[in-house]
This record gives structure tokens, C-alpha cells and sequence, in this order.
């Protein structure tokens, strides 16, 4: 646990749809498929579908498999670790998720790796102080973000959407 963060079974805290709905309509996706590495049970794929987007999900625990085909088909559904997925499947252009904290920053990073045009990660701000993680922040700063200030779970504290758009300039911000 790089950062000390604590959260539940196996990091599995399913996103609210509210906080899905807030970014999409705050930061809507570009045209493409959208990417969901560690999908869990669907409850942000199933808010993307519900919006009409198409989806390929990825997640870790074999248990969640029944949940993601229900909502979006075999085809589209691949059990596995995201570490080992290298590159997603054509048609993709964004990559939506809430990941699990204890893997932070390395999953971010992997996530922003995949040549996107658009990514979108719940975190906690913590990834923006201390010189650690303030080094993360200043070769992946987002374009946009959304604090989350109606806290989605309620031992998790301080959480916000980090948004990086291709041809957006970075948010001007500097850490000291
Ligand atoms: C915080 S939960 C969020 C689930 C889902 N993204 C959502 O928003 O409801 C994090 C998920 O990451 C999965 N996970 C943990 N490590 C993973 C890995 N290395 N590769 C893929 N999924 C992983 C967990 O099983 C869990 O379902």
C-alpha cells in the first residue's frame, strides 16, 4: 500500500451513480468507446450504458464476470489483472473509472499510458501534495477536475474526479 490508504474488501467501493452523472455531464466523453479497467460489479458501466455509450470492461474479480455480461455482453468483458493489459480494444478513445486506491499512483499512471484522447479517475487530492506524489502531479496534471464535496462513501475522505482531455491545456497549479 504505497499511500497508507485503507478501504474496504480488496478496494471494492462500487461509484454512486450521482458521481458518475456529474462527470459526464460536467466533462462529456468524445465519440469512442469507453474503457472501464476495473469495472468491479458495473456500477459506473452501468450508468455509461444508461447514457447511451458503448462500453469494454476489465476487472479483476472472476465474482463480478455474471454482473459486467449482463450489462454489456461476453464480447466486451475481460477478467484479468489491468497490469496486464497493454493495449485496449480499437474503437476505444476514453477510459472512465474509480480504481482502487491502494495501487496508487502506478494504476493512474497505467490507465494514462494507453494513448486516450480522454481519462477520467476518482482519487483521493492526497496524489496532489507531498513530493512523492506532487511528482505524479506534475508529469500527469489533469485538465480539469471535479471535488466531490457530497462524499460518495462515508469513511472515504476528500475525493475528486481527475480529468485529462487530449488538446486541453493542464490546470495551472503549482506545489510548494
Ligand atoms: C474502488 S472499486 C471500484 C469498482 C468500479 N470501478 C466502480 O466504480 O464501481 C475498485 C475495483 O478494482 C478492482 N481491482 C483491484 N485491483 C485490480 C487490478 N489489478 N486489475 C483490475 N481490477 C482491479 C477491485 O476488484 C474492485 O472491483
Amino acid at each position: 500500500m504505497p499511500w497508507g490508504y485503507t478501504l474496504g474488501e480488496k478496494d471494492f467501493y462500487p461509484t454512486p451513480a450521482w458521481v458518475t452523472e456529474l462527470l459526464l455531464d460536467r466533462f462529456p466523453p468524445p465519440a469512442g468507446r469507453i474503457v472501464e479497467p476495473c469495472a468491479g460489479a458495473g456500477a459506473i458501466v452501468g450508468e455509461l450504458v444508461r447514457r447511451g455509450h458503448g462500453v469494454w470492461a476489465n476487472e479483476i474479480g472472476d465474482g463480478y464476470r455474471d454482473s459486467l455480461v449482463s450489462l454489456i455482453g461476453e464480447h466486451n468483458v475481460s477478467i484479468g489483472d489491468w497490469y496486464d493489459v497493454d493495449r485496449v480494444p480499437d474503437g476505444c478513445t476514453s477510459l472512465i473509472t474509480n480504481p482502487p486506491f491502494s495501487l496508487l499512483p502506478d494504476f493512474a499512471v497505467h490507465c494514462l499510458s494507453m494513448g486516450l484522447e480522454y481519462v477520467a479517475l476518482i482519487m483521493p487530492i492526497g496524489v496532489l501534495f507531498s513530493e512523492e506524489r506532487a511528482g505524479f502531479n506534475r508529469k500527469y496534471r489533469p485538465s480539469g477536475m471535479i471535488n466531490l464535496v457530497h462524499r460518495p462513501w462515508p469513511n472515504v475522505r476528500d475525493v475528486s474526479w481527475f480529468v485529462w482531455e487530449a488538446g486541453k491545456e493542464p490546470m495551472p497549479m503549482f506545489s510548494a
